[in-house]
């Protein structure tokens, strides 16, 4: 096995071993109750939009894999086939190896081959070039492209990026050449207002907060090593803050809240912080693989079933209406927004 596909599997292993925490400062936030709420459970609608994109559920799947052998295709053609079956978009893994190796592009190729019609993303590190891209959405036909942002996973990594200059450059020349949307996102370390406020300058429309809280990348690195950086363990901004972070830049920006999102409970919490849609990794991952691909497909069922009798506790018939529920922000979250400066 190479040692690229050894890496991803170890990834999805220690993915599942370390677990999550739940740390991503949802706890901290409180929806106010309302006793009138006026709605029918039947009027709630669950579709938004990212960007251009639009989605008949919140909910989706998030990048994990692809690139590992027979191991990882297995994986992404469940993912994608339980994609399909609950009609919600998924994401690839990064593309990168695919493009490096050709005969690692069926372990992505099969997530369109079994999901014809579905939305599915694209997903390739802040290395790439506008020619990567083009490739990396041809391959699978995507629906919109994700960058990832993991400057810590890489400096962990003794053979990870050392040079992270110029990316802002790179991700500016990709929006404008790529006709679909582009979604920049973070692995779990978060992203802050400034951040946000930068990638809006170079028109991206869509950020993925990839909140600190849920699936920990150091963590996950450092088990994979003798020399551990453990200080990088607790290092990120927690999902709740960084969604309050990006929203307080541009209202118009499409957020995707992600990092430890488990029910939806803590979907709702994130669309009322400000997201337009949540992914979700490290968790349905663990379903999918300790126990079976029909049990994931049960979950995202009940989780969007749940997500319409919250909706109608609060009287949001929308997702733009949940977006602008009340509620009360305590603790860590609140003290980190105030010393943020951010309402
Ligand atoms: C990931 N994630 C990820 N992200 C990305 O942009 N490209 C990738 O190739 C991967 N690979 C990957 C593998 C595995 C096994 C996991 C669990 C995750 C990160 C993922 O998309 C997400 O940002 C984080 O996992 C945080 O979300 P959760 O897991 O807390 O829901």
């Amino acid at each position: 096995m190479s040692n690229r596909a050894e890496r991803k599997l170890e990834h999805i292993q220690h993915a599942l071993t370390t677990g999550q925490d739940r740390t991503n400062g949802l706890e901290d936030i409180t929806f106010v109750h309302q006793s009138l709420p006026n709605v029918s459970v039947t009027d709630i609608d669950l579709s938004t939009k990212i960007g251009e994109l639009s989605l008949s559920s919140p909910i989706f799947i998030n990048a994990m894999t692809g690139g590992g052998g027979q191991s990882t295709l297995e994986i992404n053609k469940a993912l994608a086939n339980v994609a399909r079956e609950t009609n919600i978009a998924i994401a690839v893994g990064s593309q990168m190896s695919a493009l490096k190796d050709k005969e690692e592009r069926p372990t992505y190729e099969v997530i369109r081959k079994v999901n014809k019609s579905g939305i599915i993303i694209g997903n390739l590190g802040s290395e790439a070039t506008v020619e990567q891209a083009k490739q990396a959405v041809d391959m699978i036909e995507a629906n919109a492209l994700q960058i990832h942002l993991n400057v810590v996973q890489e400096l962990i990594m003794p053979e990870g990026d050392r040079d992270f200059t110029d990316v802002l450059n790179r991700i500016e020349k990709i929006v404008s050449a790529i006709p679909i949307p582009v979604i920049v996102k973070e692995v779990g370390f978060g992203m802050n207002k400034e951040v946000a406020k930068k990638l809006k300058e170079v028109g991206v429309c869509v950020v993925d907060v990839g909140g600190y809280g849920g699936t920990n990348f150091a963590k996950v690195e450092n088990l994979r090593r003798e020399s551990v950086l453990d200080y990088f363990n607790q290092w990120g901004i927690p999902t709740a803050a960084s969604i309050a972070e990006v929203r307080s830049v541009d209202e118009q920006m499409s957020i995707i809240g992600t990092g430890g999102i488990q029910n939806a409970l803590d979907i709702a919490k994130a669309i009322g912080l400000g997201a337009s849609a949540v992914g979700i990794s490290g968790y349905f991952l663990k379903v999918l693989i300790e126990q079976d691909a029909k049990k994931l497909t049960r979950l995202i069922e009940q989780m969007k079933l749940d997500l319409t009798l919250l909706m109608t506790a609060l009287g949001t018939r929308t997702i733009k209406e949940l977006q602008l529920a009340p509620l009360i922000i305590t603790g860590h979250t609140h003290h980190w927004l105030t010393e943020r400066g951010i309402d």
